[in-house]
């Protein structure tokens, strides 16, 4: 028993543990996302609208998460965001997390500090 919960607790403390999500179907699946946030997701269409290359993996799943649920509100994200799985938000976020972009955010390593 103490060795199930001591292999779950690393699971957790690994970097990858929560990495769930394939960047290749997220790349299919981002298709849609690319007409507002641009097909870099570096050069959105419009002013209101985020840059999401060079944005954390795990800050893009959560604010998927919340728009789906309603915890965070927008109706725009709202509908795009319900309409995912939870295995949909995660494909999207390792794809999207892995782009390069001009968007400034505190380095991985930082944050693990
Ligand atoms: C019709 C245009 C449109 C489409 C399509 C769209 N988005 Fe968005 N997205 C927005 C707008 C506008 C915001 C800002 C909403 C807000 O103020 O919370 C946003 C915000 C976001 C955010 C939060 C960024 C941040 O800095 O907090 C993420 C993540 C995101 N979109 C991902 C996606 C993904 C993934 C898809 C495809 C499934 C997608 N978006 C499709 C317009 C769009």
């Amino acid at each position: 028993m103490k060795s199930v919960l001591l292999v779950a607790l690393l699971a957790c403390a690994s970097p990858f543990a929560h990495a769930g999500g394939h960047a290749d179907a997220g790349a299919q699946k981002s298709k849609v996302c690319a007409a507002c946030h641009g097909a870099d997701f570096n050069t959105p269409i419009s002013p209101d609208i985020p840059r999401l290359a060079g944005q954390h993996r795990d800050y893009i799943a959560r604010a998927l998460t919340d728009y789906k649920s309603g915890e965070r509100k927008n109706p725009v994200m709202g509908a795009q965001a319900g309409a995912l799985s939870a295995q949909d938000i995660e494909d999207l976020a390792a794809y999207i997390g892995n782009l390069k972009g001009t968007l400034k955010v505190i380095p991985e390593q930082r944050l693990a500090n």
